[in-house]
């Protein structure tokens, strides 16, 4: 718990943290100091000027609030008439030269320029000169690109790639009026986490190529998620719309604060994981091939688990827990094997020191809490014989040669539940499609074996079915989410005296020795 402190906002008393510059102590109790160039994940570099605030204890008329640290007594004015003239002054220097085409920007609508001028300035232009005119539509390079008639010169972007990345592509050129940001000739931005600078840039100056004049951002719906892309878990925002007569579809997904896993950032391979979640659905069931009733093709499922002889259920290190969970009640039910099976899913040497990990799956950590095992010496041995093979949204043509899937196919009866037409769903002689990892809800572990958990973000003009409810209907007893929450909590060591349905937004970190590594 951290200290408290008292000072004085306007005169009013505020409890805050101690420790914390003005703009994060006094923002945490919802009283807002308009800033620029300051984000909490990069310092302050003060050279915006638009948080000065007054302090009356003999310090200098105004200050920083972005350097000025909250200690007890303090007594901060945001309002007086000195402090309201420099923020009008500042928002007419930011504007002199600003193009003001906040009806072509992707940033409208979340711009801390547009909002600020409203806020603070409303003041008419005075300039009868014409604006100095820099560059537009600059290719910086991984799908990053730069307006430099609507750039501020916080610098964010630039100390992003110096202090977060530490490859330092951008800086700041020349001076004054004609000052700018650009990339070092024929060296654009080459980190995988360039795209966090359209995030940073608090106007309309970074913009990414992929969501370019797609969607205004006040049409968006921004719901929380978790980013699937590997197991690190990166808390996510999933921006979605559903225009008139249309389905809903999601244009973006965006880091989401948490202190915990991700920070501020994600990685931007992680960002275009919301094309999967667009493109190539499975929609339709499919009985060899041929498109089907989802009912028929449950009843055909059905009747081949009562029909055969040796049945073995493939997890993905990607089911949720409570849905790897499910499948493994429904195998003991109907006695067949399990395997986690998915060494595809790995990419050995590609994470790094910061968020990206070898392992491309959400929640490989989950296999260890159930006791699944993912290795193929036990998948060898499980599919040795069987007659129907079942996989839940594991895509075996990852981990697979095509001759050896085309064999496993050849041998037996494939049957696949998922959400996208992968290599495996063309395959199986049954493929289901169930909901995808934005249409349900429930819990990862991620590689640090922090648990997270995640709502159902989308719903689409026709929801797919749940898969817990799918394997429900094939004989499984438990029948949704919560059911099996409460036996995961039941039955699994490590969850006991946890209430899987109050989980903390920043996730529950899992001691280490409760969830050991899993060799893929
Ligand atoms: S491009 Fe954006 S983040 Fe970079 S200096 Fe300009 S306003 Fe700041
Ligand atoms: S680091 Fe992993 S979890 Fe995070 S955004 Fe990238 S792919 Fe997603
Ligand atoms: S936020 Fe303090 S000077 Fe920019």
């Amino acid at each position: 718990m951290a200290d408290k402190v008292k000072l004085f906002v306007n005169g009013q008393e505020v409890e805050v943290e101690s420790g914390k510059n003005l703009i994060d102590a006094i923002g945490a109790v919802g009283i807002e100091i308009p800033h620029l160039c300051y984000h909490p994940a990069l310092g302050a570099d003060g050279n915006c000027r638009m948080c000065l605030v007054g302090i009356e204890d003999g310090r200098p008329p105004l200050v920083p609030a972005c350097k000025t640290r909250a200690a007890e007594g303090m007594k901060v004015q945001l309002d007086t008439d000195k402090i309201k003239k420099i923020q009008r002054d500042i928002m007419e220097l930011e504007l002199i030269n600003h193009p003001i085409d906040c009806p072509i920007c992707d940033q409208a609508g979340e711009c801390k320029l547009q909002d600020y001028y409203m806020k603070y300035d409303g003041q008419k232009s005075r300039m009868t000169v014409k604006p100095v005119l820099k560059a537009k539509k600059m290719d910086f390079g991984c799908g990053v690109v730069h307006d430099q008639e609507r750039c501020v010169l916080c610098a964010r972007c630039v100390r992003f790639t110096r202090l977060i990345t530490k490859t330092g592509e951008l800086g700041i050129v020349n001076r004054t009026d004609y000052a700018r940001v650009n990339i070092f000739p024929g060296r654009p931005l080459a980190n995988r986490y360039a795209l966090n600078v359209v995030d940073l840039c608090p106007v309309g100056a970074m913009t990414s190529a992929d969501f370019r004049f797609k969607q205004r951002s006040w049409f968006l719906t921004k719901s929380k998620g978790i980013c699937r892309g590997c197991s690190k878990g990166c808390n996510i925002f999933i921006d979605h719309n559903r225009e008139k007569y249309k389905d809903d579809v999601i244009y973006r997904f965006r880091p989401r604060l948490n202190e915990k896993v991700n920070g501020y950032f994600m990685c931007d391979a992680g960002r275009m994981t919301y094309k999967q979640e667009n493109d190539n659905r499975l929609t339709v069931a499919l009985l060899d091939g041929k498109e089907t009733g989802l009912n028929e093709a449950v009843e055909a499922l059905r009747r081949a688990v009562s029909q055969a002889k040796k049945i073995v259920c493939v997890i993905s290190p990607n089911n949720s827990l409570e849905q790897m969970f499910a499948i493994q009640k429904f195998a003991a039910n109907c006695n067949a094997a399990v395997s986690g099976y998915s060494d595809g899913y790995v990419i050995a040497g590609d994470g790094d020191d910061f968020l990206i990990q070898d392992d491309k799956s959400a929640n490989r950590a989950s296999f260890a809490l159930l006791g699944i095992d993912a290795s193929k010496a036990g998948f060898d041995a499980a599919v040795n014989g069987a007659d129907l093979l079942i996989c839940f949204q594991n895509d075996l043509s990852l981990s697979l040669t095509a001759d050896a899937l085309n064999a496993l196919a050849g041998n037996c009866k494939l049957a696949y539940l998922g959400s996208n037409m992968d290599a495996c769903a063309e395959k199986a002689a049954i493929a289901l499609p169930v909901a995808s990892a934005t249409e349900d809800a429930g819990t990862l572990v991620n590689v640090d074996s922090i648990l997270q958990q995640y709502a159902v973000a989308v719903v689409k003009n026709t929801p797919a079915f749940d898969m817990i409810h799918v394997v429900s209907q094939l004989g499984g007893e438990i029948k949704n989410c919560f059911e099996a929450r409460a036996g995961l909590t039941a039955a699994v060591a490590a969850l006991k005296g946890i209430d899987l349905e109050q989980v903390p937004g920043e996730g529950l970190a899992l001691t280490v020795s409760e969830v050991p590594n899993v060799a893929a």
